[in-house]
């Protein structure tokens, strides 16, 4: 059907996320990445994963100032370092130290291995791996940027990832299933995978994102200013 998986071509473009990569790849956004809307980037995260607007508009607002189109955006445009691509990532390297764009299986393995002993990930889980992925970068990476601005970001992300691969009730979910998504930025739905069926939004992955705070034990090592994310 229209919506299988199909590795982008060498001309097509993706970003840092996997999120909207696994989008593009399955043709809920043109596996061209390019000329991407906000609109069908909100109409992509529900058919797709079952996320609601509210948890990615912020987003998808920001990443318009990747490019100069003023309706639209190409998804590589969204390496742009410090707009919302930022340090200590999940599975790409850091911008000082070379590829902030492409899935790194050296970086991805601090969540890879994490939990060990059992087949999921949770939010504990996830906060341990923010935590390590952070000191990683801290001890290696001199230019890093650590402000409350990549905390919140990187939260957020982490509560993405346990909920589209997950139970977006508990934040529990298998560690097959994760590992798919961002290896081959694929929807593992041969694997077992279904599309959650509880919409996911900024209040569901609000316990999840307090207990990564919690156990990331983060502190900021440069300030930022107040940020106004909306009225
Ligand atoms: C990173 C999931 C929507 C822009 C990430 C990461 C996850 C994720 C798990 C962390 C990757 C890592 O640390 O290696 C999702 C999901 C989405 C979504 C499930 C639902 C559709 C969006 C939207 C935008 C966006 C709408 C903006 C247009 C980014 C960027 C990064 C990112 C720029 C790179 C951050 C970094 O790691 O440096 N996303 N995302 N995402 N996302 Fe998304
Ligand atoms: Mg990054």
């Amino acid at each position: 059907n229209s919506h299988r998986w199909i590795a982008p071509k060498a001309t097509d473009l993706r970003s840092p996320c996997p999120g909207l990569n696994t989008l593009a790849n399955h043709g809920y956004l043109p596996r061209n990445g390019r000329n991407v809307s906000i609109p069908m980037m909100l109409k992509a995260a529900i058919d797709g994963f079952n996320v609601g607007p509210d948890s990615i508009l912020q987003a998808a607002k920001f990443g318009l100032l990747s490019g100069d189109d003023p309706t639209t955006l190409n998804l590589d445009a969204l390496r742009l370092h410090n707009l919302i691509e930022h340090d200590a990532s999940l599975s790409r390297g850091d911008f000082d130290l070379g590829d902030n764009l492409h899935f790194n299986e050296t970086i991805f393995k601090t969540l890879a291995d994490s939990n060990p002993g059992v087949d999921y990930y949770n939010a504990t889980s996830a906060g341990q791996v923010q935590h390590d992925r952070l000191a990683i970068s801290l001890a290696t990476n001199p230019n890093i940027t650590n402000t409350p601005k990549e905390f919140a970001v990187r939260t957020r992300e982490s509560a993405l990832y346990l909920s589209v691969m997950g139970n977006p009730l508990t934040g529990v979910a298998p560690k097959k299933f994760v590992q798919i998504f961002f290896r081959e930025e694929r929807l593992p739905i041969a694997e077992g995978w279904k599309r959650p069926s509880t919409t996911i939004t900024a209040e569901t992955m609000d316990p999840i994102q307090n207990i990564v705070f919690e156990v990331s034990n983060w502190t900021f090592t440069q300030r930022c200013e107040d940020l106004v994310l909306g009225p």
